[in-house]
């Protein structure tokens, strides 16, 4: 296994134990009676019928009846893999986080995902990829959960069940199971068209990786970085693969998808096993943390923007190796919770209407999907530092808590737990500004297709034509003529040569533009980019 890593302090921080299972050299039931026999049921004589009193029957076939527990709502499909975070220490001057001190080593668990096929679909669909990564810190768990994109379709959580709706199966026939070549897709983000930016990074070539260990990963939102002088910077969290940033091709991904649904699960399992351990830099692009909270012109609450890297650069603060596979795949990987929430003191969130939604919706499905409030007891969930809270009771509680008061202060336990004003989470003290109460986004997240087109331009030309190639397959699969017509007016507006080109792969006139052709704007340094293509 995986050393323990180390702490400043030199504690160590070991896996807990996992639950009694698999101990001694005899079948058991599961109250630990020694079984003579578990091939025959308790018959009345050997051509009679069952009989109810066998519990040794009964207990085995229960148990399998349960076995299944509900995939999540979205990225049912997913792989994990055991690692160790090393900190450069770079950062050490933004953040008061101790895993994030120089030479600082964290043990961590990683899934990665599919968003919208279901637990069995195919690995090598047309899709955004999850890239969730638990670090077990020496101040308890820090979950990043992020994507192998920078930006998300949506600008507000509320309608994260509306996209979802929209992308997942149609609710008659349930097809396409797993991917975006579909009516009620289309609909959605030529209607909602802040969607366009997310849908051509998946209509590009990172919609199909060639390997999980191939891909970024982007923490996507921006968060509130704290020292220990209690100075804020605000920081987007980036994942750089050592092995580069590769695609499989279209073709490739059909071919694949078919021979072998489970390639990049394999792909993962098989280069941790052969010694090939993935490996990632962590990197951080750094903004001054001011009121108006943006950089360049851009608006860092916006999730639907990116900062280029031309403009602020990815400053790396330290490196994760993959090293183990899991030992059991429900345990690990399907057991396994993240929730934004999860921060370390010196992390803290930001207003991005996304996050913001996004810290009540994990914790709440998390509760029907792991049966309760104490899946944080499940050995994948489980802290490496001591753990001392109030809540108590509740499905599937593993703890024997002792005492009669649990509140503090209180007058009856010994040794009840003290707040840690010291070392205990930090909540930044921002300023909200005095504003009305209202259901409206800021003016700036009304620009939705600038940074569509810096993305294009920003495209190789054999990148820009399977960019071409995939529109025109994906949205070939729609029934509705009108909506694909309305999907190639928002091309008008990011190119007109990816309109052009798409209309005629579906055979249909090239349209005007529902509004103008976006003008990328921001800082005039944001005009600079792309356009630098050479012809072939
Ligand atoms: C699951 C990323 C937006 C709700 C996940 C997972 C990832 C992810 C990586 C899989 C975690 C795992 O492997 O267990 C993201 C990113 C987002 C985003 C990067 C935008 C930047 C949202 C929003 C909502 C949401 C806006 C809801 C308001 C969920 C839910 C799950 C999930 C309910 C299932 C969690 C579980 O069952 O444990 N997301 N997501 N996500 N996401 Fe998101």
């Amino acid at each position: 296994g995986t050393p323990a890593p180390k702490s400043p302090t030199g504690a160590s921080y070991a896996t807990p134990p996992a639950a009694n299972a698999q101990q001694g050299a005899y079948l058991t039931t599961s109250a630990g009676t020694r079984l003579r026999d578990t091939d025959h049921s308790l018959k009345a004589g050997p051509r009679g019928p069952i009989l109810m009193q066998d519990h040794h029957f009964r207990e085995k076939i229960t148990h399998f009846d349960h076995e299944r527990i509900p995939e999540r709502v979205v990225h049912a499909r997913g792989a994990g893999a055991h690692g160790v975070f090393t900190s450069y220490g770079t950062a050490s001057a933004l953040t008061r986080a101790r895993f994030l001190q120089k030479d600082v080593e964290t043990q961590v668990f990683v899934r990665f995902s599919t968003v919208l096929g279901s637990r069995g679909s195919a690995d090598t669909v047309r899709d955004t990829r999850g890239f969730a990564t638990k670090f077990y810190t020496e101040e308890g768990n820090f979950d990043l959960v992020g994507n192998n994109m920078p930006v998300f379709f949506i600008q507000d959580a509320i309608k994260f069940p509306d996209i979802v709706h929209a992308a997942k199966w149609h609710p008659d026939r349930e097809i396409p199971q797993a991917q975006s070549a579909h009516d009620t897709f289309w609909d959605f983000v030529s209607l909602h068209t802040e969607a366009q930016h997310h849908t051509i990074w998946n209509m590009s070539d990172r919609g199909i990786p060639r390997s999980y260990r191939m891909m970024e990963g982007f923490g996507v939102h921006t968060f509130r970085l704290v020292n220990e002088a209690g100075e804020t910077v605000l920081v987007k969290f980036h994942w750089k693969p050592k092995l580069g940033v590769h695609s499989l091709t279209w073709e490739e991904a059909q071919l694949a998808g078919g021979v072998d649904p489970d390639f990049h699960r394999r792909d993962l399992y098989d280069a941790i096993e052969a010694g090939a351990f993935p490996e990632w830099e962590l990197g951080v692009q750094v903004f001054p943390d001011t009121p108006e909270e943006t950089f360049a012109g851009i608006d860092l609450l916006d999730p639907t923007k990116i900062v280029p890297e031309e403009l602020a650069e990815v400053q790396p603060i330290g490196r994760m190796v993959l090293n183990r596979t899991p030992t059991n795949f429900f345990a690990e990987s399907e057991q396994v919770a993240f929730h934004l929430g999860q921060l370390p003191p010196g992390i803290d969130v930001t207003n991005d209407p996304l996050l913001q939604g996004r810290l009540f919706s994990y914790l709440d499905t998390q509760l029907t999907r792991l049966a309760g409030p104490n899946f944080n007891q499940i050995p994948i969930n489980r802290p490496h530092v001591p753990v001392n809270d109030m809540l108590r009771d509740g499905f599937h509680q593993q703890a024997v808590h002792a005492g009669v008061a649990p509140y503090r202060p209180n007058s009856l336990d010994e040794g009840n737990p003290s707040v840690d004003k010291k070392d205990g989470f930090v909540d930044v003290p921002v300023r909200i500004a005095e504003a009305p109460k209202i259901r409206q986004n800021p003016v700036s997240f009304d620009d939705h297709f600038s940074q569509a087109r810096l993305f294009w331009l920003s495209m190789s030309p054999v990148e820009q034509e399977h960019i071409i190639r995939a529109y025109s397959f994906e949205l070939g699969k729609c029934y509705e003529q009108a909506i694909k017509e309305r999907q190639l007016r928002c091309l008008a507006r990011i190119d007109p040569v990816l309109c052009s080109s798409v209309a005629e792969a579906l055979g249909l006139p090239v349209p005007a533009p529902d509004g103008p052709i976006a003008e990328v704007t921001g800082s005039p340094a944001l005009s600079q980019i792309g356009h630098e293509w050479p012809a072939d």
